[in-house]
């Protein structure tokens, strides 16, 4: 039968206005302030707290953290919350507010696993993305929406698609430190503690792998698989250099030095050991050395140096400016007025997922 009418748009009449988007705030209301003085009984409640953090926290700034962090633990409580921290978050989030620690992929699994209704991400903001891919349902909040990473900024989705048509049929492995329109390009993610294992699971001789050049050229060096890498690079690791981890050993020649894999090459050849932030932990509890340096964002040191009061942490290390981004206050205030709150574009959540859960799931 022929067509009888298309109808378009109707000219004239002004189109219904879109329903309002909920927020998080809509659906789950702000919560009064609660009181941020320093007083006997805050003391008291979080003595326990301030244990943990003695040797790296000086008792002079206890009056200041403490009120914070027994008004976030029980507003956590009251939102049915979690706070997911990374290890480079500072003492005081690290070992006193949040409910799980570790690194990118520690984090992600433990994302799959939560059953509360709000996630805080105490981080930046491509792990707050990937906890939100995975829990499309639950409220993700991000303390201050500004804390990205110099990674995550180097490529897009469409530098991916071009990077597919240069190679085509070569499959593309993503670093989690992206965001969700990348990772939704890609066929599988990574992070710095399995990216080998999940360049050798795909079974072919040859991947695009993106976007820290880095981390690409250390993995090349332990594997037959030819990668093709992107320039991206943390602007963290990057900084340090071959010369000053020579000096640093030529000044102490027992000195023990553990190095994140997002660090140059030379860096790396001069260094005891390599991994995620969460193995090279593992190689300080285990070895237990006298003196040694984590060549690394310098949070890390403190959060290991609160466990390990033994162990010499010696510099170098380098702040990372967005991780520092997170504090206290910030959390205090996401939890108490559900900011911010991390969308992710419905169009991509699926395809992002999947790469990230065939990361998750992979045989090992
Ligand atoms: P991992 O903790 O996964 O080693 O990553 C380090 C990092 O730079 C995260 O931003
Ligand atoms: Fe990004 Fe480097 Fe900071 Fe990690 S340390 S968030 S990779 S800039």
């Amino acid at each position: 039968m022929p067509v009888l009418e298309t109808v378009g748009p109707l000219m004239g009449r002004p189109s219904a206005p879109l329903p309002a988007k909920r927020t998080a705030l809509d659906k789950f209301g702000a919560l009064p302030a609660p009181s941020l003085e320093w007083n006997a009984g805050v003391e008291r409640d979080t003595a326990h707290l301030y244990e943990r953090i003695m040797n790296v926290v000086p008792s002079v700034e206890w009056p200041f953290f403490a009120p914070y962090i027994r008004a976030i633990n029980a507003v956590k409580k009251e939102r049915n919350a979690v706070i997911l921290a990374h290890n480079y978050q500072t003492p005081e989030i690290y070992h006193c507010v949040a409910d799980f620690v570790g690194d990118s992929l520690q984090l992600a699994r433990e994302a799959t696993k939560v059953k509360a209704d709000v996630i805080v991400q105490a981080g930046v903001h491509f792990m707050a993305e990937t906890a939100k891919i995975l829990n499309p349902d639950k409220t993700v909040l991000i303390p201050d929406v500004r804390a990205g990473c110099s990674l995550a900024s180097a490529i897009t989705g469409e530098d991916v698609r071009l990077l597919r048509e240069r190679f085509p049929g070569v499959p593309v492995v993503t670093y989690v430190n992206t965001s969700a329109e990348v990772k939704a390009e890609s066929d599988i993610t990574c992070t710095s503690s399995n990216a080998l294992q999940v360049v050798e699971s795909l079974g072919v001789d040859k991947v695009i792998f993106v976007p820290d050049q880095y981390l690409a050229k250390y993995v090349a060096s332990q594997t037959k698989v030819k990668i093709i890498a992107w320039k991206g690079s943390c602007e963290v690791h990057e900084r340090f250099t071959g010369d000053e981890i020579a000096m640093v050993r030529a000044n102490d020649p027992s000195v023990q030095i553990v190095a994140h894999p997002e660090c140059p090459p030379d860096v790396i050849a001069a260094s005891d050991f390599t991994g995620s932030t969460a193995h090279m932990i593992d190689w300080v509890r285990k070895n237990k050395p006298k003196r040694v340096v984590l060549v690394t964002e310098c949070s890390m040191a403190d959060n290991v140096q609160a466990e390990l009061p033994d162990v010499e942490f010696t510099r170098p290390c380098n702040l990372c400016p967005h991780m520092k981004r997170t504090t206290l206050p910030k959390i205090l205030d996401s939890l108490l007025h559900m900011k911010e709150e991390v969308v992710v574009d419905p169009a991509i959540v699926d395809k992002a997922r999947r790469a990230v859960e065939r990361m998750i799931y992979m045989k090992s």
